[in-house]
């Protein structure tokens, strides 16, 4: 099987490092040549990378085609390409609706958003995908967690909590700054922030059949640290403030 890339930018090359680190079979992995930089970078270091010439050139030798240029670059030019009804085609694109997609690709493909994250060339994270497919749910199950979503409408709320992973990285580097103020070296604040938070993350995902709420509750002793962390930050509207962006990253994904 080919898997053909059209947009090598971010998300791209991210989910194309996970493919070429996982054990997923597969041909030849074909992409765009832009971005160049990262279209050569990836090619010098995996192999099987094609560069193609353009992307109907991918679309022609791809089995499964990625989607994962910008809204504005896919409304250009998805319109003016000629895919194949055999083809699995799986848009990453965060605006482009389903069933705009399908009108635009004319011919009846199996059409599939998905949204991984940056994390997935670690092979970690969650993937979304709408709607249910089983083969998709598969790979990218080789790639991290696949979430199916039945209804498009709801992959919205997914797509507005991936608007907190640089919130999440400020956090840390705001109590890595914080120790460094106290006089810790930087690399030994960084590595402790930084472990202590993978634990954390580790213990929540080992835990994920329990409500948070537990997690929330057993990590606090009375009169402990953690209870005057949870209890001033809540007091100072941390968390209401956290979900009032998160709506309104929502709001603007609705419109
Ligand atoms: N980044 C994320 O975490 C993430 C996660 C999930 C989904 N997404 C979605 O995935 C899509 C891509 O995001 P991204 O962050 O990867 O953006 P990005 O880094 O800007 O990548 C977009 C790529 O498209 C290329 N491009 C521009 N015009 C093109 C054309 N006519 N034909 C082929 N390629 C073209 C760009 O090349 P040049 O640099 O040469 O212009 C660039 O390499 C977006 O819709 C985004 O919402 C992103």
């Amino acid at each position: 099987m080919n898997l053909g890339f059209i947009g090598t930018g971010k998300i791209a090359s991210s989910v194309i490092t996970g493919i070429c680190r996982s054990k997923i079979t597969y041909k030849k992995i074909i992409i765009s040549p832009r971005n160049r930089r990262i279209a050569r970078s990836l090619k010098k270091k995996f192999k099987k990378i094609i560069i193609a010439k353009d992307n109907q050139q991918i679309i022609d030798k791809s089995n499964w085609v990625f989607l994962s240029v910008t809204p504005t670059v896919g409304e250009k030019i998805i319109k003016k390409l000629k895919f194949k009804s055999n083809q699995t085609i799986i848009s990453f694109i965060s605006t482009i609706t389903l069933s705009q997609l399908k009108k635009t690709i004319k011919v009846k493909a199996k059409i599939v958003r998905a949204i991984p994250l940056p994390p997935i060339s670690l092979k970690k994270g969650p993937v979304p995908i709408c709607p249910p497919n089983a083969k998709v749910k598969t790979f990218f199950n080789k790639l991290g967690t696949t979430v199916e979503i039945k209804n498009e409408k709801s992959s919205i709320n997914f797509w507005s909590t991936s608007g907190m992973m640089a919130p999440f990285y400020e956090l840390l580097k705001v109590m890595t700054d914080w120790l460094v103020k106290k006089g810790v070296k930087r690399d030994n604040a960084q590595k402790y922030i930084t472990s202590l938070f993978l634990a954390l993350s580790e213990d929540a995902v080992v835990n994920s059949k329990k409500d948070l709420k537990y997690l929330v509750k057993e990590s606090q002793t009375p009169k402990g640290l953690n209870e005057q962390g949870v209890k001033e930050l809540s007091k100072a509207g941390f968390y209401k403030s956290l979900e009032k962006t998160l709506n309104r990253i929502h709001k603007r994904l609705n419109k």
